[in-house]
């Protein structure tokens, strides 16, 4: 071997790579946020070895308190990472061997760094969900408390963003703990499925070794070990899982930050957002931006696009490991990274804001929203099919509309007009308090309704 070669493979090579190879090839410069998993799947893996009888268990001790010194000149900032080493596997192997001399040339028996960066990735990404599930319920739990503040204060529900229907704000705010809770669903059914451990699977075919998959992947919180050694190196839907997931929680919370935008707006005033999670303008002293909202309605960009990057990457691909699968991490890390941020910042929002109820209510009340009730009146107290309910009631709209007034500052006499079987009655019904509460239906947005919502998830949540 040359003083060139690389120390690792470096029999079959008598020169070094090229300065533009070690740049393309280098993954150090990101896979050393797997430094962790790495170093805890290889103190598993030695251990193993040594109950197996294939390496001694002096030396199997010796490298783990060997790894445990690298891990803790990683955790201290001493550890020098060199990119000749080219990703985090080698680094942690080359200093190891520097530490500790011949054992630790042992610890690669009856392992690849396919199966070793197959490993450290999906433990990565299982904890990525872990984090998710915790940064979700944050959220609910934000938006559990502006609901039950808020449980009967009216508000318009909107269609085609145009006024269709008074709901309460807590059924609003519901509504959005439900998609999280189907959120945190999908990213704990998707670490139920990636929980199975590569490790073992070696370069690709298994190996000769008497190694013990069960041991490791027990010893590494896996359910138990992939069962195709090909399948285990090769695939990454497990990363993929995760991004879908993260691309439809971050699709959510953009659909909440884009109407925390508009909500925000002075010709909106539905909420106040507090001075923490907002900026000023440098030239416009008035304003007050509700910049982290923006954000979160933004960062899905990144998120979907390391979705869309990521199948990219693995299309196409035949079995097994291919290099281009090194490009697998960075955009992860990257929408991991995001999606935590925005459910912080969403969190943070949430709980800080103050819903406006005076002006949600007089928006509930404006735009005919409670026409709908009307009709529905028509056909219980006197007997109209809906579809001619639905006729009368539009021409009384038309006719409100048309005096510049809403339904109920008609008179008795106007409606009326439009049908002679209307009577008092129909004003009751044309409030917005009564309108809400009269959506009783399960899941609707009736303040009992809502609360009984609110505790079913409260108690999900504890
Ligand atoms: N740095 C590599 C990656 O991230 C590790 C696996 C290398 N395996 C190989 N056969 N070259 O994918």
């Amino acid at each position: 071997m040359t003083d060139n070669a690389n120390s690792m493979w470096g029999g079959r090579f008598a020169a070094g790579p090229d300065a533009i190879m070690e740049a393309i090839n280098a993954s150090i410069g990101f896979d050393r946020r797997l430094a962790g998993q790495d170093i805890e799947g290889s103190r598993a893996h030695a251990a193993m070895l040594a109950a197996t009888g294939i390496i001694k268990p002096s030396d199997a001790e010796t490298i783990r308190e060997g790894l445990l010194t690298v891990l803790s000149e990683i955790e201290t900032g001493t550890f020098q990472f060199s990119t000749a080493l080219e990703d985090i596997h080698m680094n942690v192997e080359a200093r190891l061997k520097d530490l500790i001399g011949e054992p630790a040339g042992r610890l690669h028996t009856g392992r690849s760094r396919n199966d070793q960066v197959a490993l450290d990735f999906r433990m990565w990404v299982r904890d990525q969900c872990d984090g998710a599930i915790m940064g979700i319920e944050a959220l609910q739990k934000a938006l559990l408390s502006q609901a039950e503040a808020g449980a009967d204060w009216v508000m318009p529900g909107f269609t085609h963003l145009q006024t269709a229907q008074p709901v309460t704000w807590g059924h609003h705010m519901m509504a959005y703990v439900e998609m999280l809770g189907r959120d945190a669903s999908r990213f704990s059914d998707a670490r139920a499925r990636m929980n199975e451990s590569p490790l073992g699977a070696a370069a690709l075919a298994g190996t000769s070794f008497p190694i013990d998959r069960e041991m490791t992947a027990k010893a590494l919180g896996f359910d138990r070990p992939a069962a195709n050694s090909l399948d285990a190196v090769a695939d990454r839907d497990f990363a993929l899982e995760y991004l879908s997931a993260s691309t439809i929680c971050a699709m959510h919370l953009s659909r909440f930050a884009e109407e925390l935008v508009i909500w925000s707006s002075a010709q909106f005033s539905f909420v106040v957002m507090s001075d923490r999670f907002s900026t000023g303008s440098s030239i416009m002293p008035q304003k007050k931006n509700p910049d982290a909202a923006e954000l979160v309605r933004a960062k899905i960009g990144r998120i979907l696009g390391a979705t869309v990057g990521l199948f990219t990457v693995m299309k196409g691909l035949p079995l097994t490991y291919s290099k281009d699968m090194q490009e697998d991490k960075e955009q992860v890390f990257d929408a991991a990274d995001s999606l935590m941020l925005a459910l912080a910042a969403m969190e943070g929002m949430v709980r800080d804001m103050r819903a406006n109820e005076g002006p949600l209510r007089i928006a509930a009340a404006s735009g005919f929203s409670t026409a709908t009730d009307l009709a529905d009146w028509l056909v219980r107290e006197a007997g109209l099919p809906f579809r001619d309910a639905h006729h009368v009631t539009g021409r009384l709209v038309a006719m409100a509309e048309k005096q510049g007034c809403d339904l109920p500052d008609l008179t008795l006499d106007q409606m009326k007009s439009a049908h002679d079987a209307i009577t008092e009655g129909v004003f009751d019904v044309l409030g917005v308090d009564n309108s809400v509460r009269s959506r009783t239906s399960y899941g609707g947005t009736a303040p009992d309704q809502v609360r009984a919502q609110i505790k079913r998830w409260k108690e999900r949540l504890v």
